[in-house]
């Protein structure tokens, strides 16, 4: 079946090449027993790809079953996938079938399978090998026929090297590796989605679709997405509901944007500003760079108030010292800092001047730059935020309930 094709019959949109090239791969082994790793962020649609691999597959007609390891506690997922026998664990008061023997002859699709534990990961390792499991608490070994579709947004080798996930069942895994492009990587993609979910959402709801003007495309095109596909959907669905006037501007576009998109703190220095703007992605890497940045400049500085104190009249000769006296007054020492302009120059990010020691001022602030310290202070925003809804919480921070679960328990944060 030639990419066109499946485009149209499973409403997939866009003709970037990396999605092209994603779909052809998709194609190419969905008739064959292959497991497959997709790979990529959240909202991406890599739950509709392993849809497309199991419905273009001879067992098209057999279960599909979706399953996402995040979201299922650590001490029943064996028992969900594998099944359990009556008394195995207290509350087995019934024996019970797992998702590899109800969806015998069909696909699995193991969601956020970085989440899954290692005792589990073993498991599944068994089944991929040998086609065999054991139910929790039997010794009886039984067979499955059961094709494996994972997929993940972290970096499984990454998640090898921290020893949370198995060498092995990576390499097991990867078989095919498909890797469903961002949002932000294909940016040609994104007007035709909005024009699509626009109109689908006309036909539901009997409105007339709504449109873009030119400017509100722009913000359209540069907003970075971090919630891909979705978010887009989701936006393209408040919009078309909620207003009256069709014809969209970028003030009105604006409201149903993050506000980061057009407000985003901290400002991004010039010095990590890539090809041609910031990438977003990755927005508390930048605040952690930030930081530490800014700790390495306040001991720089702690360190020659120090030589001063303790040596008056060197310091005034060291020539480091006096270079420094002698950029502060010039303004030599200026760096552009990178942020975002009003909505109608939304497309260009505007450098605006700031003194380097405009930041340093503020060291009596005494704020602590440990990361885990920064970590939880994110944790208890998100859930405050979210007035203590982990699901929507972990959501925010980019992390699953589960990961989330673990850090509240680690850094004993009561909620
Ligand atoms: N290329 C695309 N064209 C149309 N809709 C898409 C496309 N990619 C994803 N979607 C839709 O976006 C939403 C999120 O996709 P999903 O497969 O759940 O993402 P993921 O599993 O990567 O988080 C779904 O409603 C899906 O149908
Ligand atoms: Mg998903």
């Amino acid at each position: 079946m030639d990419i066109q094709t499946i485009k149209n019959r499973f409403g997939i949109i866009g003709n970037s090449p990396q999605l092209n090239f994603a779909l052809q791969v998709a194609a190419q082994v969905a008739n064959t027993d292959l497991t497959v790793l997709i790979n990529g962020e959240s909202g991406v649609g890599k739950e509709a790809f392993s849809m497309i691999i199991h419905s273009l597959s001879n067992r098209k007609h057999n279960p599909f079953i979706a399953v996402n390891c995040g979201a299922i506690p650590e001490g029943t997922i064996d028992s969900e996938l594998f099944g359990h026998e009556k008394g195995s664990f207290t509350g087995a008061v019934d024996s019970r079938k797992g998702y590899f023997e109800t969806v015998n002859g069909g696909t699995i699709f193991l969601d956020e399978i970085g989440e899954m534990p290692l005792g589990t990961q073993a498991r599944l390792l068994r089944v991929l090998e040998a086609g065999e499991y054991i139910r929790v608490g039997s010794s009886k070994v039984q067979k499955t026929d059961v094709r494996v579709i994972a997929a993940t947004n972290k970096d499984l080798l990454q998640l090898v090297q921290l020893g949370r996930f198995r060498e092995d069942l990576y390499y097991r895994l990867s078989t095919v590796p498909i890797r469903v492009p961002s949002l932000h990587d294909r940016p040609e993609d994104i007007h035709i989605l909005f024009r699509k979910f626009a109109a689908d959402f006309a036909d539901k709801y009997k409105t007339a679709s709504v449109q873009l003007d030119d400017e509100a495309k722009g913000l359209l095109i540069n907003y970075p997405w971090p919630g891909n596909v979705r978010e887009l959907k989701n936006i393209a669905e408040q919009i078309s509901v909620l207003s009256e006037d069709k014809h969209i501007t970028a003030r009105q576009l604006s409201k149903f944007l993050q506000p980061y998109s057009t407000n985003r703190l901290p400002a991004v220095t010039g010095a990590q500003v890539s090809g041609g703007g910031p990438d977003f992605a990755n927005e508390r890497e930048i605040l952690y760079k930030l930081f530490f940045d800014m700790k390495k400049d306040v001991t720089e500085l702690k360190r020659m108030f120090l030589d001063m104190l303790q040596n008056p009249s060197g310091a005034a000769q060291d020539p480091a010292f006096l270079n420094g006296l002698k950029e502060l007054k010039s303004g030599e020492n200026m760096q552009p800092v990178y942020m975002p302009g009003p909505i109608s120059a939304s497309q260009n990010l505007q450098p605006v001047l700031v003194r380097n020691d405009d930041i340093h001022d503020h060291e009596e602030v005494e704020e602590s730059l440990n990361i885990m310290d920064k970590e939880k202070e994110l944790i208890i925003k998100a859930l405050k935020k979210h007035k203590g809804k982990r699901k929507d919480a972990a959501l925010d921070l980019g992390i699953s309930e589960r990961t989330l679960y673990r850090k509240l328990k680690e850094y004993d944060i009561d909620e």
